[in-house]
């Protein structure tokens, strides 16, 4: 029987939010490509989260650095040494694990007694060997260890190496935050669960500078503040969302405290978003690696120190497929299936379809369309039955229906029909623009 990942997978392909990316080829793995209602999504997803940070936050500045960065900015980070996967190969079937998938903490499995999941022969795995997930490019024509960078693991490094620069340039005072949305690569060794895990993928990241001591009660309010995003704005299930610590064996190279908010998958629970303690960890290694003293000058206490950094690190497209896995429902007893996204999420906010393509009724329906279509994205559908019209944008997550009819020529009334009860209203076409505005509304 088709699983819950699996049938969203469909509906994506079917309705137009996600692609297997270089379909025509056969695919390419661990890569997807979103389609015209993803990228409207994925676009609103990050809205939020930038208008959150950047606007609610007078102290939390953007920016937006290259991917591409000086090698030696990987050195000092400790991607270069440290950012390694443990490999896992059956000798037999050649299926790839990652140690970790056996047990979080690996160190003590006697792999000789280990079965290979795919192909059950004992005695077959290989004992774990460290592998680097970065992607390795080379600048310029000649392909030498002269010319070699990478792809950035994550987009923490630009705003580390520019943090100086925006504080002078913004005159920002201890407390503050810079954020940054990019694409981020890792060479993943395993990419299951469709758009969780890929090697191409966008971050949401915010680098909170801090006074050290000043961290933990910080590091608190984050984890807080960041919770409330999932429950507040994007309107999950709260039941579905939690907090893991990790433990010493978990924890990143970088970090001396860490919490991942989790979301109960169909998969089971996975981490959506982390929030790191990563102290001056940072800012030590690029002084070091770069001979320029990073230092803030503190002048209200005349005092020079080195902040500490808060991080909160979120995946786009993760967060993405936490919203579709939270929305979708299928409604047995209408036998449909609906994208139940919040109407702030939705890609398309209102579908305005003429009962029939005549009598004026089409005319009728791309005035009221024209008069909408600068506030919001609108579609316009007049193919086929409009309760197939109807279904096709529950699909779509679309959280409303209007409908121009014959009484709408005579009184300007159109009926207005919500995606999720199917109830619909005979109202005025004057208030259909605040209806739609009261339903996206942040309270
Ligand atoms: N700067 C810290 C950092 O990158 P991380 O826990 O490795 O921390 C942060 O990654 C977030 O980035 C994760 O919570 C996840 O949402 C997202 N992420 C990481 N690897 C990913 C991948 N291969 N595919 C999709 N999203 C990923």
């Amino acid at each position: 029987m088709e699983n819950t990942i699996e049938k969203i997978v469909s509906l994506c392909k079917r309705r137009g939010f996600i692609f297997q990316n270089s379909d025509i080829y056969g695919g390419f793995s661990a890569v997807y490509d979103y389609g015209p209602l993803g990228i409207e999504l994925k676009n609103n997803i990050s809205q939020l989260w930038w208008k959150e940070m950047t606007q609610s936050n007078e102290n939390i500045v953007g920016l937006d650095s290259g991917i591409i960065m000086h090698p030696k900015v990987w050195e000092a980070s400790g991607h270069i040494g440290s950012f390694n996967d443990p490999l896992v190969d059956c000798k037999q079937c050649k299926a790839r694990y990652r140690a970790d998938e056996f047990a979080n903490d690996y160190s003590s499995i006697d792999w000789s007694k280990k079965h290979c999941p795919k192909c059950g022969t004992k005695d077959c795995l290989t004992e774990p060997r460290q592998f680097n997930l970065m992607f390795k490019t080379h600048v310029g024509p000649i392909e030498d260890s002269g010319t070699e960078t990478y792809l950035r693991p994550e987009t923490a490094q630009g705003i580390y190496v520019n943090y100086q620069l925006v504080q002078g340039a913004m005159r920002l005072k201890i407390p503050f935050g810079i954020a940054q949305i990019g694409k981020a690569f890792r060479n993943e060794i395993i990419a299951r669960n469709f758009i969780f895990r890929t090697r191409e993928f966008e971050q949401m990241e915010m680098q909170y500078f801090v006074k050290p001591g000043n961290d933990n009660d910080t590091m608190n309010e984050w984890k807080e503040n960041r919770f409330q995003f999932y429950t507040d704005y994007l309107s999950l299930t709260k039941s579905k969302l939690r907090f893991h610590k990790h433990g010493d064996n978990e924890l990143a190279h970088y970090a001396k405290e860490a919490w991942d908010i989790e979301y109960e998958f169909p998969f089971g629970w996975s981490e959506i978003e982390g929030i790191h303690n990563r102290t001056d960890y940072d800012l030590v290694r690029h002084e070091e690696f770069s001979g320029k003293n990073l230092s803030y000058f503190d002048q209200v206490n005349n005092e020079r120190f080195l902040p500490y950094i808060i991080e909160t690190s979120a995946g786009l497209n993760r967060m993405l497929l936490t919203v579709l896995a939270d929305s979708y429902w299928e409604d047995k007893e209408n036998n449909r299936i609906v994208m139940k996204l919040h109407p702030r999420l939705a890609p398309v906010k209102a579908v305005i379809c003429p009962l029939v393509k005549k009598d004026g009724l089409p005319e009728k329906a791309r005035t009221i369309m024209n008069t909408l279509k600068t506030d919001f994205k609108i579609i316009y559908d007049q193919q086929g039955s409009i309760g197939k019209r109807y279904y096709r944008q529950d699909e779509a997550g679309t959280p409303f229906g209007i409908t121009v009819d014959h009484q709408s020529i005579d009184d300007d009334t159109v009926t207005i029909r919500h995606r999720d009860t199917q109830k619909q209203d005979r109202v005025s076409i004057n208030e259909i623009k605040a209806i739609i505005s009261d339903s996206i509304k942040i309270i």
